[in-house]
């Protein structure tokens, strides 16, 4: 599908990859990233080429379209894809650009229309990308199935919408039937989005997911989350403590018995789905842990189902609870800003003002949001400095960013050799 020519000038870009490979090899797995990765321009481009055009990215949930012809938006670096629902509940996503002469389709990041229609010069595509019309002056010998909008992978599970720009997707199978299988009991196809926000994080995006990835700062930095939320959510983990693993085990035995999954798994260091307990005597991240929707989600009878917490690289971690989830989408802008969309969804049957307040719900996911942005703005500004050097990560607080960067290493290093004979063919002309 990818039939595009990579102009020569991108001949840097290639030497960029060869350096990027080079200190990537000989990087120290404890240690965080040479400057560059957080930094550089060129670098910058390489990550959208190698992780966010080739991997499945979390696009939003199938409850922000639930009807023939609504859609959604997404920007991916330079690429738009547009994720519309169309016959019999099929969703489908395409490149956002119209077969003319390349507009843009949608420019709102999110709608309802009746068919796809080009705003330049109204050429006109089915919601399953066919091509309907294309004015009267296209020639007797135009051939209207040639140019039909080019598809872009998507999948869903569990209310989760995946996207991946790659020809080739790589596996998300065994992730996304788990993810089917853990959310199954909160209902996702009865849930609505009741508040949502999207902040500019002035940060690269690794560092906004190796913020993320590690709870070593939440004790000086989230007193709002850390009203429900365990610094640690495995009892493998060496910081569990006594009273920890005794909640989990009685937390664990009464979900059990509801039927309600929560064993943690793995799947590579890609994805990680785990249910862990709440802080004693809460039950949601609401701002006095209490329970803060009047509905709670799908088949669930106790408000007391821990969070749900869901981990998908290079986009996306979420926590879904009793009586709501919160979900989040990592979205690179350049290689010092970062887009971050928060959503908090509710069972569909409540309504606002009576059964939920979306500000009471918000609060303490938009404290800890902006908190989380300045740590990472804080994190850029002095990795931009002559002073930087790579920094040793804590084995005992930081193995999550250890793994993503594993993760991170790993696919670069694969993708960045699948570069090199594209770039090659562009030089030879
Ligand atoms: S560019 Fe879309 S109709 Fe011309
Ligand atoms: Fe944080």
């Amino acid at each position: 599908m990818n039939s595009t020519v990579r102009f020569p000038l991108e001949d840097p870009l290639y030497k960029a990859g060869q350096a990027a490979a080079e200190m990537l090899q000989a990087r120290d797995r404890n240690f965080s990233l040479p400057q560059p990765f957080y930094n550089d321009e060129q670098l910058f481009a390489l990550d959208m080429q190698n992780i966010f055009e080739k991997e499945w990215l979390f696009a939003g949930m199938t409850c922000e379209i639930p009807k023939k012809g609504c859609f959604l938006t997404v920007n991916v670096g330079d690429n738009s894809v547009v994720v519309v629902r169309g016959e019999e509940d099929s969703i489908r996503a395409f490149h956002n650009v119209c077969r003319h002469r390349g507009s843009r389709l949608c420019s709102k990041a999110s709608g309802k229309v009746a068919k796809l229609v080009c705003p330049y010069h109204q050429w006109t595509y089915e919601l399953d990308g066919k091509l309907l019309f294309a004015g009267t002056d296209m020639g007797s010998d135009f051939d209207m199935s040639a140019y039909g909008l080019k598809p872009v992978h998507v999948r869903t599970h569990g209310g989760f919408i995946f996207i991946c720009l790659a020809d080739e997707p790589p596996a998300l199978d065994d992730f996304g039937d788990a993810l089917s299988e853990y959310v199954g009991p909160h209902g996702m196809d009865n849930v609505k989005v009741v508040a949502e926000s999207d902040i500019i994080e002035k940060a690269n995006w690794k560092l906004v997911i190796e913020n993320n990835r590690e709870c070593y700062h939440c004790n000086g930095a989230h007193p709002e989350l850390l009203n429900s939320l365990y610094q640690f959510d495995d009892t493998e983990d060496p910081r569990a403590t006594p009273e920890y693993k005794q909640v989990v085990e009685r937390k664990q035995n009464d979900w059990e018995s509801e039927g309600v999954p929560w064993r943690l798994q793995r799947f590579g260091q890609q994805n990680r789905i785990t249910r862990t307990p709440l802080v004693e005597g809460t039950v949601s991240m609401t701002p006095d842990g209490q329970q803060g929707v009047g509905q709670l989600m799908g088949r669930l009878t106790s408000p007391d189902m821990g969070s749900l917490r869901i981990l998908h690289l290079p986009n996306s971690w979420n926590h879904v609870m009793g009586d709501h989830a919160v979900v989040f989408r990592v979205i690179p802008i350049g290689p010092q800003e970062t887009r971050v969309t928060t959503k908090w969804l509710v069972n569909a049957d409540n309504q606002e003002g009576v059964d939920y307040d979306p500000e009471t719900l918000r609060k303490v996911w938009d404290a800890t949001n902006d908190q989380d942005r300045q740590l990472a703005e804080e994190n850029q500004r002095g990795i931009n400095s002559l002073a930087y050097e790579p920094g040793p990560y804590s084995e005992t607080f930081e193995f999550g960013i250890i793994d993503f960067l594993d993760w991170y290493s790993q696919r670069m290093l694969s993708n960045l050799q699948g570069l090199e004979p594209e770039l090659k063919l562009a030089n030879a002309q």
